[in-house]
């Protein structure tokens, strides 16, 4: 079929095979060009391995580290007239180039959250990797079932205490407008860390480590956020944060599970980039198109690969992992910059419908949102007819 985007507000209905090949290649690439990590890890295990930050970590893996891989994701395969998410071709681009490479790469597409995808992971682990060195945590969910009374909890992105009042873009047509956004209920933050703090990740850690497939030394790194004042009462002090909190203290539960096979568990805060589940979230693609333009003036700007080809050769595997005062990698580190800040904070107060496409790169903001489907690749013929029912290799 001719697949071109069909974009429903901050989402994309459609995806296309080749671009999202593409965009895969392309990281694979930028991996191979920065050469081997040493130390690096040799069988990871990825969740929320499709997209964003989670495919990223799976590329350096196995690209950058010569690793075996096991992904796990949820995402919508074709269906005749009807294309996949672009996890799944992802996943299909993926596992064709490591195969290629000689690379064991298998996948599992299912709930991360459920007893049942665990079960079907540990069992593909024990019949071909047996231990893993390195699970990478990045789901990034709007709801939940829960695994064992299939309770429903949906994440909400709100203020806590108090109305939040900020600028926004709907980054389609460049207006900037005002937007208020209510407190959230007491059961919403409670429902917001159910999906999106820490309890799946210990959950995953404590079969695997009872199942006895985990090796000594292993590490486990889940990702999370902290970001600038202007948001800071939508994000990291709103409904999300309190699920990040979570996250971030359930690194420490979990170290300490690990202790006897000498594990470690960390979160890596990491920098703000366009993926699905940031698209979504009122005013940060706004302080994204003015944070992409004070880094690309930097020199400084990075996407997903950048950040986790970083993260892995300088921070994980290059010896001791350092961290803040509160135990986390910074691999925000750029964008934390205080000249950063300082140019995104001036031009956040400047910033109109009028002068946006001045000072602003919204232009990249929405290249990346296209290219996460697929889309806006010079190399890709979009006119061309091409099959959407690609299967995963497996
Ligand atoms: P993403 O939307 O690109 O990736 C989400 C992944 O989770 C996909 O692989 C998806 O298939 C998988 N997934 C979702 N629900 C699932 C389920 N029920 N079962 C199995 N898989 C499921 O998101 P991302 O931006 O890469 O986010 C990953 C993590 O990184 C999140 O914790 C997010 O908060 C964090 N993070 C994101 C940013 C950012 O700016 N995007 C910055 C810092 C940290
Ligand atoms: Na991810």
């Amino acid at each position: 079929m001719i697949i071109k985007p069909r974009v429903r507000g901050f989402i994309c209905l459609t995806a296309h095979p080749e671009g999202c090949e593409k965009n895969v290649t392309d990281q694979i690439d930028f991996t191979r060009l920065k050469g081997k990590i040493a130390d690096g890890p040799k069988n990871v295990l990825v969740i929320g391995a499709s997209t964003g930050f989670g495919l990223a970590s799976r590329i350096v893996s196995a690209f950058g580290s010569d690793s075996s891989t096991i992904g796990v994701f949820f995402e919508k395969p074709p269906m005749e007239g009807k294309p996949a998410t672009p996890g799944w071709y992802n996943t299909v681009a993926f596992e064709k180039e490591a195969h290629e490479k000689g690379l064991y790469a298998k996948s599992i597409n299912g709930d991360a959250f459920s007893n049942e995808i665990k079960q079907k992971t540990i069992d593909l682990i024990k019949s071909d990797l047996k231990k893993i060195d390195l699970v990478i945590y990045s789901l990034a969910s709007p709801r939940k079932v829960h695994p064992d009374t299939q309770q429903v909890y949906n994440s909400v992105i709100k203020p806590i205490g108090k109305t939040f009042e900020n600028k926004t873009v709907d980054f389609h047509s460049g207006t900037v407008s005002n937007v208020v956004i209510e407190p959230c209920t007491e059961e919403e933050v409670n429902n917001t860390v159910e999906v999106m703090g820490g309890d799946d990740w210990e959950r995953w850690i404590d079969i695997l480590k009872k199942e006895d497939v985990l090796s000594s030394e292993c590490l486990t790194i889940a990702y999370s956020y902290v970001g600038p004042e202007v948001t800071t009462p939508i994000y990291r002090n709103g409904s999300i944060g309190r699920a990040k909190d979570h996250l971030e203290q359930s690194a420490f539960k979990i170290s300490e599970k690990l202790k006897d096979i000498d594990g470690k568990a960390y979160v890596s805060v990491n920098k703000a980039l366009v993926t699905q589940a940031s698209s979504a979230i009122p005013v940060i693609p706004l302080y994204i198109s003015l944070l992409y333009k004070a880094m690309k003036e930097e020199g400084v700007h990075e996407g997903c690969i950048e950040q986790i080809y970083r993260l892995f050769e300088t921070k994980l595997f290059s010896g001791e992992i350092p961290t803040d005062e509160k135990g986390r990698i910074r691999i925000d580190d750029w964008e934390m910059r205080p000249d950063i800040q300082a140019k995104v904070s001036q031009l956040w107060d400047k910033v109109t419908t009028e002068n946006i496409g001045e000072i602003a790169d919204l232009e990249g903001y929405r290249n990346d949102f296209f290219k996460l489907f697929g889309f806006g690749y010079d190399a890709v013929d979009y006119d061309v007819d091409v099959n959407e029912l690609q299967e995963i290799p497996g």
